[in-house]
């Protein structure tokens, strides 16, 4: 079965080994509550490396204090068979399954942690600049408790290659540039690998562990809505409509779709918090008249870069569940 470590010293005594016999060490690291998108990452963690060590920790640091942290869902016996099933992934090479790092929140936060920021006291990290576009619009202390954690879990791990999924591509990128800027050697810039959003195979929804809030009804009927009004945005975009028509285009679509589930038995409440264009090398939107030609033209080189890379955002609530989905047009 599954290695667990649960303390630091359990586990840096496992890594020293790993160094000893000269194994690379991939790491996906999680909140839990795993699904088959986090297992894909893990998948790529296993068929790369010689070991893979998987981390659950619900992060204080990155939950305001009106959001989810005490009823984030916690799933342990779950995600422990969710491993253990990864073993039978690859039947060409027999591997091991990945082991799991599973530590105290006193061992992450040796000053402590509270959510409330203005309270908080002992060492964070915060790539500047980066946290207050897209997602730090509506969380504007998410990323500094992500890049917090993170930095500790990559001082723990020390991973030879790890793996964040483009679901959150702002979280990714920006922990990209962290490692670039603190010159981090595990990992490495190039060893962070950014792996495409899984999604259910008949709606298209994007895997999430908050999917787990919503009912039947607004996981089949309601979210899968945010990737349609994605996918609107991003014909309007590529059909060379300015980036505000694409966000217009994209809200009816919500809107619409809205007012038919309100009225529908199921009484299903959906609502839009943004759907945005942004640069993937600033993270600031497009000017509002900004079409493709124009962005193509725009860029840093001050040549034409035909496929000058756009992330197309957005977040929408069912009920009182947060989704975000997103699609990268181009390579970042
Ligand atoms: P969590 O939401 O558990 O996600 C863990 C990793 O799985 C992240 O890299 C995330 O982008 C990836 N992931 C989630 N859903 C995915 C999907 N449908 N397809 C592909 N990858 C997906 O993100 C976090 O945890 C935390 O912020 C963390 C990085 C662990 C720091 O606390």
């Amino acid at each position: 079965s599954i290695p667990i470590f649960t303390t630091v010293k359990a586990y840096r005594e496992w890594r020293r080994q790993a160094y000893t016999e000269k194994k690379s060490v991939g790491f996906v690291a999680t909140m839990g509550a795993l699904h088959e998108g986090h297992v894909s990452l893990v998948r790529r963690s296993l068929a790369e490396n010689d070991l893979t060590v998987v981390s659950i920790f619900v992060n204080p640091a990155q939950f305001a204090p009106t959001e989810d942290l005490t009823t984030y869902p916690r799933t342990l016996q779950h995600d422990l068979q969710v491993l253990e099933a990864t073993r039978h992934l690859d039947t060409a090479v027999p591997r091991t399954t990945a082991a799991l790092f599973l530590p105290a929140v006193h061992e992450m936060y040796p000053s402590g942690i509270t959510q409330n920021v203005t309270a908080q006291k002992g060492t964070f990290v915060e790539v500047k600049g980066y946290g207050q576009q897209m997602e730090g619009m509506s969380r504007p202390t998410f990323f500094r408790g992500v890049s917090t954690v993170v930095t500790k879990l990559f001082n723990i791990v020390e991973p030879t290659k790890t793996y964040f999924g483009q679901k959150d591509i702002q979280q990714a990128l920006l922990l990209r540039r962290m490692v670039s800027d603190l010159l981090l050697s595990h990992p490495t810039p190039e060893n962070l690998h950014i792996i495409p959003t899984s999604r259910d195979r008949k709606t298209s929804l994007a895997l999430s562990s908050r999917n787990a809030y919503l009912s039947p009804a607004e996981r089949e009927l309601a979210a899968p809505t945010l990737y349609a009004a994605l996918q609107e945005a991003r014909r309007s975009w590529e059909s060379g409509l300015p980036k505000s028509e694409c966000i217009i285009r994209a809200r009816e679509l919500v809107r619409l779709r809205a007012e038919e589930l309100a009225a529908s038995s199921d009484k299903i409440e959906m609502r839009l918090d943004y759907i945005e264009l942004n640069d993937p090398d600033t993270f600031e939107q497009l000017p509002d008249a900004t079409t493709r030609v124009a962005y193509a033209l725009d860029s840093a080189e001050g040549e034409y870069m035909k496929d000058r890379p756009v992330i197309v955002s957005g977040a929408m609530w069912v009920g009182k569940t947060r989704l975000i989905d997103n699609m990268v047009l181009g390579d970042v």
